[in-house]
């Protein structure tokens, strides 16, 4: 049998890194993304340079990756960026530019990626969300709402192409160890601004959870065993017990007392 193409945005580092290793360790063939400059091939991962914010270059490497495999088997829409800091806070330019990278650029991928699953009559496409795509995080709500976003989207692809062999699904991480701080577009804690004290704790709080995070090869042992799968669920969620449970509970709770919970945990 031919071997499966899988393409992973954003595999320079952390998760979209552990997925393409592993997939390669396990027969597939991997291309992966990123936007600096990569070696041609590392941990069996062969690189093609995409910027997701851009409509050019996801044009490009899609073009580029047909033009040489004739296939796209699986989509595994991964680059995204985290945003810190009071909404209120800001800059509109940053409010843009998470969404862009972490929903709009991805929805594009997809489309891009679709017509060739359909002459296949075959695909898989796994976007990576987050568990904090399933509440309004303090300070981090731009955030939320792009994971958020992505995953509703998600849901309505499946409905749309219900009748195809094309599967979509998201994959839910809670706190993993990667590059993701480093990343992220923190607003400055600004003295005078009544969020100080409670952005301050928030974004210690935030840092100490990626910083303790789980190794991502989790994460890649579950794409691993969706892919298995012949028809995926929705949403699958991938974190401790506690970062698992928090949607489940948000729809059994009352909103208020949810909220209240997420307002101990956040001390405001
Ligand atoms: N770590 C966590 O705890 C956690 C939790 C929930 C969800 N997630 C999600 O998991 C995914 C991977 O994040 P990570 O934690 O592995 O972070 P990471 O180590 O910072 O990796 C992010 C990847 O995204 C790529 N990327 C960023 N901006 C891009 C852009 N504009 N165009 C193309 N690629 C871009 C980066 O590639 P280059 O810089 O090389 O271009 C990098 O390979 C993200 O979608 C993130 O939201 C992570």
């Amino acid at each position: 049998m031919a071997q499966e193409i899988v393409f992973i945005t954003g595999a320079s580092s952390g998760i979209g890194q552990s997925i393409g290793k592993f997939l390669a360790q396990k027969d597939y063939k991997v291309y992966g993304t990123s936007r600096r400059p990569q070696p041609k091939s590392k941990n069996g991962i062969h690189f093609l340079q995409l910027d997701i914010t851009s409509s050019e270059s996801i044009e490009k490497a899609t073009r580029d990756l047909i033009a040489h495999e004739g296939k796209i088997d699986i989509l595994i829409n991964n680059a995204g960026v985290g945003i810190s800091g009071p909404i209120e806070e800001i800059p509109d330019e940053e409010t843009y530019k998470v969404f862009q990278t972490n929903y709009f650029g991805p929805v594009q991928l997809i489309n891009r990626v679709l017509p060739h699953m359909r002459q296949a009559d075959k695909g898989l496409i796994i976007n990576i969300t987050s568990i904090a795509g399933y509440m309004g995080l303090p300070f981090r709500g731009h955030y939320s709402a792009s994971k958020g976003a992505l995953q509703t989207v998600t849901e309505a692809y499946r409905l749309e192409l219900r009748h195809t062999n094309i599967h979509l699904t998201t994959i839910a991480p809670g706190d993993f160890s990667t590059n993701i701080a480093a990343g992220r577009y923190h607003a400055p804690i600004n003295e005078n601004s009544s969020y100080k004290a409670n952005y301050e704790l928030s974004l210690n709080l935030m840092n100490a959870h990626v910083d303790e995070g789980s190794n991502p090869e989790q994460i890649a042992e579950k794409v691993y065993e969706v892919i298995q799968k012949k028809s995926p669920k929705v949403h699958y969620k991938v974190g401790d017990f506690l970062q698992k449970i928090s949607p489940k509970l948000k729809g059994l709770l009352s909103d208020r007392f949810y909220e209240r919970i997420l307002a101990n945990h956040y001390k405001l």
